[in-house]
């Protein structure tokens, strides 16, 4: 295992196609879609700077330079809104911009699944322990979801991945836990993980969501994995493989997750998100009354 030292470096991988969401993904990336007036991926990246972290690792694939160009200056954006004097516009457009070479983006060329994205990234990892941010997974906090996995990662160094109690019958949408204490703690020790198992089969009902600290030994798991019978390489595979020489650890972290690669989920944040903007809290609030009257 890794010296402990401080997590700098996040993985944010979003090369995914984004089929959920056809139409409006046949051009713009998923992490693009607006919950309200942010990209899904600027939330990743705010939690990232919160929690403490200075360099970020995308992974992207075809079709998704619109994520490279939010994070780059807008040079005629800037010039125009500096001529118009609309700097609280210039100071959003310009909030994530974070310093030259802060930022990479690697290419996952084929659509061989998250482990395989994490991997992509190995070089620019070294030796050091790791974030992974799922951009799907928008969770609104107090302490940002990442810094209380940092946290836990300080006072015991290993692998150590968001949990959140969920009903038997959904196990079969996330990565769960394998673990037979039935602690009701904040932290749980794992023996492993199990990547969308059926009810039936699954170890428990704590599933993994998608804030991860890794050991930098994951790499040498990756480059070990098959493809798995979807023809994707899991991450949760490598998790489960080094459980025996890296401790692993669920931390059910405060906060409120929502599942934006869904429909519902996506639709529930937008809510959320509007009803607590200080620009149109009130009129969200009368157009979701109003909205029990439309007739369908
Ligand atoms: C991925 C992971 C899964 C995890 C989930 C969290 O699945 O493979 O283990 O529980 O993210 O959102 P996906 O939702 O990309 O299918």
């Amino acid at each position: 295992m890794a010296r402990l030292k401080k997590i700098r470096k996040a993985i944010l991988p979003v090369g995914g196609l984004g089929t959920r969401f056809l139409p409006a993904t046949k051009t713009m990336p998923k992490e693009m879609m607006p919950i309200l007036d942010k990209p899904l991926i600027h939330y990743a990246v705010e939690e990232a700077i919160k929690s403490g972290i200075e360099e970020f690792i995308f992974i992207t694939g075809r079709g998704k330079t619109a994520i490279v160009d939010y994070f780059d200056r807008s040079y005629e954006l800037n010039e125009t809104l500096l001529k118009k004097n609309k700097l609280d516009e210039l100071n959003l457009v310009n909030e994530l911009v974070l310093l030259p070479g802060k930022m990479s983006f690697i290419r996952q060329q084929e659509p061989l699944g998250l482990g395989h994205a994490v991997w992509c990234a190995r070089n620019f990892i070294g030796n050091e322990a790791f974030a992974v941010i799922l951009a799907d997974d928008l969770i609104f906090s107090d302490t940002p979801c990442l810094q209380q996995l940092i946290e836990v990662y300080n006072e015991a160094p290993g692998n150590i991945v968001a949990i959140m109690d969920i009903l038997k019958d959904q196990t079969g949408k996330y990565g769960i836990l394998d673990t037979n204490k039935r602690e009701k703690g904040k932290i749980v020790d794992a023996y492993g993980m199990v990547e969308k198992p059926s009810p039936e089969k699954a170890p428990s009902t704590l599933a993994v969501i998608g804030r991860y600290i890794l050991d930098a030994s994951i790499f040498d798991f990756l480059s070990k994995e098959e493809k798995d019978s979807t023809g994707e390489i899991q991450l949760t595979s490598a998790i489960d493989a080094m459980a025996k020489d890296v401790p692993l650890k669920g931390v059910r972290f405060l906060g409120d997750r929502y599942d934006c690669g869904d429909k519902a989920g996506f639709l529930e944040a937008t809510i959320r998100v509007a009803l607590q903007h200080p620009e149109i809290a009130e009129k969200a609030r009368d157009i979701i009354k109003q909205a029990q009257e439309i007739k369908v």
